[in-house]
């Protein structure tokens, strides 16, 4: 090895040891509402103005500035250059990826991101590399002694931020609806197994106000959820019954169990859009790892979400072919995937 291939293999492992410190710059961005400041500020916010914003101690405007210089290099901020008092300064502007962290923007990540620096998940990190030399399901339950579910049911902390992230993450299905509505026009009802506070249902109920949809979750998720005309709650279990409707959608469900687990509740689906001699369809919004031409980051971020699966949970991001396996042997004879994004532009 050269020595500029010694320095390259250096700053690689550097890079990934300290990646949790940019995911703690990232928190600190959210906590301190720094994406907000600069869109209150309504054009670029300078140095000092963004220490007033934040009410930062001025001593402190050194730090900012730093912490400001790592989150640029990452993408989550731009520079440019401002005059103010007739001198030129460095302005820091929003990016696509900050946008997406305004609070009242829709779709906000904000919360999102928030849940996901909970302890629930970070102590469940931390606990992977001794978790593979023991007995426990999950680097959770090696962590706080119990299951995820189990965790969330007790917490209310918890259960409400992680609530709130999927809430937030649901917003993006607006970009769904853009691109497949067909999927759900013609449909008269819908059950939303592990639907969560119903965020999928609004939106989709706003554009299609004749469908019936249900939100499936758990009795602790759903409980005080006030029904309104064409959107109702009802507190389960996915592993016993599923109310019978032309359609049901799973989002970001199958990926948090197991193959076994996943059957199990794709058979369930089955039996509910078969009543009455009908065959409905099973609707999945989830990832698939390894599709063709998808670009380094997002094939990265997806291997993170396969990570988090396996640190929290007992399910894993899987590939077609592993998704194909799951279809065939819950009893169904053919599927459809679309891409919704994640393919290069040409
Ligand atoms: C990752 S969240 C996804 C929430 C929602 N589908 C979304 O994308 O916004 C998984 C959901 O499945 C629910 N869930 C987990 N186990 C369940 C079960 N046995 N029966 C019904 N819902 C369950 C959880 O409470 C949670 O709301």
């Amino acid at each position: 090895m050269d020595v500029e291939e010694l320095f390259q293999a250096q700053a690689h492992l550097y890079k990934y040891t300290y990646s949790f410190v940019a995911s703690m710059c990232l928190k600190s961005a959210v906590n301190l509402g720094i994406p907000d400041a600069i869109f209150k500020n309504g054009q670029p916010i300078t140095l000092s103005e963004l220490v007033l914003a934040l009410q930062i101690q001025p001593t402190k405007s050194g730090h900012v500035y730093r912490l400001m210089r790592l989150l640029v290099h990452a993408g989550f901020f731009a520079t440019t250059k401002v005059v103010k008092d007739d001198k030129e300064e460095l302005g820091y502007d929003l990016t696509p990826s900050s946008r997406l962290l305004l609070k009242d923007n829709v779709p906000t990540l904000s919360p999102f991101v928030r849940a996901m620096f909970h302890p629930a998940l970070v102590h469940s990190s931390e606990s992977l590399p001794e978790w593979f030399h023991r007995n426990e399901t999950t680097p959770c339950d090696t962590a706080f002694g119990m299951s995820f579910w189990e965790y969330l049911s007790q917490n209310q902390e918890f259960n409400g931020l992680f609530n709130e992230a999927m809430v937030s993450d649901s917003g993006m299905v607006n970009l769904v609806m853009k691109n497949c509505k067909s999927v759900f026009e013609g449909l008269n009802s819908l059950v939303d197994v592990g639907g969560g506070k119903g965020g999928v249902g609004r939106i989709v109920c706003e554009s299609l106000p004749n469908l019936q949809w249900t939100v499936l979750d758990l009795p602790h998720v759903v409980e005080n959820l006030p029904d309104s005309t064409n959107l109702k709650f009802v507190g389960g279990d996915m592993f016993q019954s599923i109310p019978s409707a032309d359609a049901v959608l799973l989002k970001l469900v199958l990926h948090a169990y197991s193959d076994e687990e996943c059957i199990k509740v794709l058979k369930k689906c089955k039996e509910a859009v078969s009543k009455k001699g009908k065959t409905g369809k099973v609707i999945i919004i989830d990832i698939v790892v390894g599709q063709r031409n998808e670009n380094h980051e997002l094939t990265e971020a997806k291997l993170f979400f396969d990570m988090i699966m396996m640190v929290v949970v007992t399910g894993r991001e899987r590939e077609e072919k592993e998704w194909e396996k799951l279809f065939l042997e819950a009893g169904f004879s053919h599927y459809k995937i679309t891409n919704i994004f994640g393919q290069k532009r040409k």
